[in-house]
């Protein structure tokens, strides 16, 4: 299969390219190769490299950037993603488009499902919630991937954030009350082939098992890495941030199990794998 990347350039892309690149030709393409803003673009990508499959990952995932960039929010990760599916249905190509637990107001108390109605509480949220919905306006049969707190090689995440802090400063504050399941990058490669192997579209919840805090998961990350570290357990209310973050926006990854008979491994595991490599 011809596979194209959208955004190949940011976390996501460069963690799964490597694995769909095994048994796929893979083209991972930067923003400047194909801006999703530019139909003009995308129109000279798809006839150039005649797709079967584009993986949008391209968004502005800064959530606190969103806040105050609202409408370059709106541009790329609303705009952008009905470009993408319009185009890819009008080739007759198939769409997988990737989303956020952000879309939830994480007050739910359990792990949200594909059924659970959205309520996003930052502008971030917002415009990956109404990406979903141009997505499956405009593409006959997309896929959509809900991941979270996603972490691996290349670029900055909350992994090489605490390890840079802990080369900086003796003590180191981490919210305890926002509770998730962190993803290994990598991990996501394989669930994704095998849903669009299986023809599967619609939403899909895709994470690794089990649930903890930032603070649970940046304790991990010293104890794994052996480092010695004053790490201090805050609330939310105490480090202001630009954009409300959901208290506890764990995926239920149930419905993926039950269509493909495939579970993530559990985080600890994962990050373990992802930190004795780095
Ligand atoms: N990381 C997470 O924890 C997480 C969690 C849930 C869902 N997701 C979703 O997964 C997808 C990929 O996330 P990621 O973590 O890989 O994000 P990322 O590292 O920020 O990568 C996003 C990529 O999109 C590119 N981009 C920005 N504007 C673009 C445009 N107009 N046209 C084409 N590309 C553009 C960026 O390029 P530049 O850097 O050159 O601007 C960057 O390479 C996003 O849809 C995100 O919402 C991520």
């Amino acid at each position: 299969m011809r596979i194209v990347i959208t955004g190949g350039d940011g976390l996501i892309g460069k963690n799964i390219a490597p694995y769909l690149t095994r048994h796929h030709e893979c083209f991972s393409l930067t923003a400047s190769e194909w801006d999703v803003t530019d139909e003009e673009a995308g129109r000279r990508v798809i006839r150039e490299l005649n797709p079967d499959l584009v993986i949008n990952l391209a968004a502005i995932t800064d959530v606190d950037l969103c806040e105050d960039e609202i409408e370059l929010a709106e541009r790329v990760n609303v705009y952008g993603a009905e470009c993408v599916a319009r185009l890819c249905a009008e080739y007759g190509i198939g769409l997988v488009h990737f989303s956020t637990d952000y879309v939830f107001n994480g007050k739910k108390g359990s792990p949200y499902t594909e059924d659970d109605t959205p309520e996003p509480l930052s502008v971030y949220g917002r415009t990956k919630l109404e990406s979903e919905k141009k997505v499956r306006n405009f593409h006959p049969s997309p896929l959509i991937i809900r991941t979270q707190w996603v972490y691996g090689d290349g670029g900055k995440n909350f992994i090489t954030k605490v390890l840079d802090a802990a080369k900086k400063k003796d003590r180191i504050e981490v919210v305890n009350d926002q509770f998730g399941s962190p993803t290994y990058a990598a991990d996501l490669a394989e669930p994704l082939e095998l849903l669009f192997e299986l023809k599967k579209s619609g939403i899909y919840h895709v994470a690794n098992s089990g649930i903890c805090s930032w603070y649970d998961l940046a304790k991990e990350v010293f104890r794994i890495k052996k480092i010695s570290v004053d790490l201090v357990p805050v609330s939310s209310e105490e480090i202001k941030r630009r954009a409300k973050r959901p208290p506890f926006s764990a995926l239920s990854t149930e419905k993926l199990k039950k269509d493909t008979g495939f579970s993530l491994r559990p985080w600890k595991e994962a990050l373990e794998e992802y930190l004795t490599q780095l």
